[in-house]
């Protein structure tokens, strides 16, 4: 073994995916870790059970181990007249704490309201045509839509059946971009699944029809019968798979807080920061983070493809050249308006949805919903997180119920004993916490010198 530094120099292999499970552990734990019998031992201790663990590692690649998140839920709240206890994985202390306040605030103001505003997702096919003008193009669209769609019935019948299937066929040109670029940009309706496997096999049928397609136009000339398929992929910009989330009451029913703001200032203020996050990117960035916090959390916890959700509610946040806040809020005519725009493509049956046992049970807790339930609660969730954040943010500031909740992380941190956590929670109740001041609290405690 070559060392340099304390440190081994020989850390490639190969045909580490082919080794059995315990060999690829020894083998990391070896190379990378001073006490490697230490290490394998803990890798291994967050293993399942054989049945559950050879599901989980069926999901990846070099599996190894499994990470723990926390899996909480966020009771109380009330979207369109139903009351959901909502799943969230996530790991920043204060953001469940945030949602379940925000849901319990609006269970008593009329709870959320969520409406689906399109459901419709998109795929390409990227292609060389360098054949002459467009509009030969476009005169052979109709045949050519036509012959892609009977080369993919095979593929579409089942979700033809379920209401769904490939929507639509759109030409688009990009030749003043790239010399020879057009595009298929086709919309899918995809029912309750999230899709992706659905469009991207339609799409390589239509990848390998659409050559064979142009090399059949006998009236052409040669160069025009000539078509290169660049790629064919879903895109996970869906503009057109929409849901709008709203909470709303009068200006007065949002009652006085913290007994040092009336409601008419926090509508105001509440407005004004909402205005700022649409104005300024610096802003948006981190008020849309905090409405991806409940976000997320719900889609993880629903074995949905949280990067793809957060890709496009970032494109989306863009639309129109600058970015910008997700969220908007009017006060006017005495009611205070609050709500959230989102793009959305999420599925309830397909990919792991019901293979993951905790999505599973995720799914259920929801009472199962369709892909368009799913879609409101996660945006609610989201809305509700916003408005937490916000209502902080122009109140009490968030550090205070932050770091409220990360006592117990720094509690965790300081190896506190139950009496010690005891003792430090009853201390900081009405103090500030910082990580500072519960350390010297607890060396306080530990020679017996108190802090006060
Ligand atoms: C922290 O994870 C999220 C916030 O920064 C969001 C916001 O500033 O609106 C609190």
């Amino acid at each position: 073994m070559n060392m340099k530094n304390g440190r081994k120099t020989d850390l490639t292999v190969s045909g580490f995916s082919k080794l059995p499970k315990t060999e690829k552990i020894n083998w990391v734990a070896r190379h990378y870790f001073e006490s490697a019998d230490e290490v394998a031992g803990e890798l291994r201790s967050y293993w399942q059970e054989e049945e559950a663990q050879k599901v989980i590692d069926g999901f990846s690649e070099n599996v190894i181990s499994n990470f723990v998140l926390p899996y909480s839920v966020a009771p109380n709240f009330l979207i369109n007249g139903r009351t959901y206890c909502v799943p969230m994985v996530i790991e920043e202390s204060s953001v469940v704490a945030a949602a379940s306040s925000a849901a319990k605030y609006w269970l008593s103001r009329g709870g959320f309201k969520a409406e689906i505003l399109g459901i419709r997702k998109v795929g390409q096919l990227h292609f060389l045509w360098h054949g002459g003008e467009a509009e030969i193009l476009h005169q052979l669209m109709p045949r050519l839509r036509e012959r892609l769609l009977a080369d993919s019935a095979d593929i579409t019948c089942n979700m033809r059946g379920r209401g769904g299937g490939v929507i639509g066929i759109e030409l688009r040109d990009f030749t003043e971009q790239e010399p020879g670029y057009f595009q298929l940009l086709v919309t899918f309706e995809t029912c309750d699944s999230m899709g992706a496997n659905f469009i991207n096999s339609v799409l390589e049928q239509f990848a390998e029809s659409l050559p064979v397609f142009f090399a059949e136009q006998a009236c052409l000339p040669a160069e025009a019968r000539q078509a290169e398929v660049i790629m064919a992929i879903l895109s996970n910009y869906t503009p057109e798979c929409l849901v709008r989330a709203t909470v709303e009451c009068p200006v007065a029913a949002l009652g006085e807080f913290d007994g040092c703001m009336n409601p008419a200032d926090f509508a105001a203020r509440f407005a004004r920061a909402i205005r700022i996050a649409r104005i300024d990117p610096y802003r948006a960035t981190t008020h849309n983070k905090g409405i991806f916090n409940g976000i997320d959390a719900v889609v993880i916890a629903t074995a949905n493809d949280f990067r793809a959700v957060e890709a496009c509610g970032h494109a989306y946040a863009a639309r129109d050249g600058q970015y910008r806040s997700l969220s908007d809020c009017r006060v006017e005519d005495g009611m205070f308006r609050f709500w959230l725009d989102l793009p959305l493509a999420v599925g309830t049956v397909g990919g792991l949805t019901s293979l993951h046992p905790l999505a599973k049970r995720s799914l259920q807790l929801l009472g199962n919903p369709t892909a368009e339930e799913l879609m409101q609660i996660i945006a609610c969730t989201g809305l509700a997180q916003n408005f937490g954040a916000v209502r902080s943010l122009v109140t009490t500031g968030i550090q205070y119920g932050h770091m409220k909740m990360h006592l117990t992380n720094i509690l965790n941190h300081l190896n506190a004993s139950e009496p010690e956590i005891a003792a430090a929670q009853a201390h900081f109740a009405n103090r500030p916490v910082s990580f500072t001041g519960v350390r010297a609290f607890l060396d306080g405690l530990r020679t017996g010198q108190q802090v006060h």
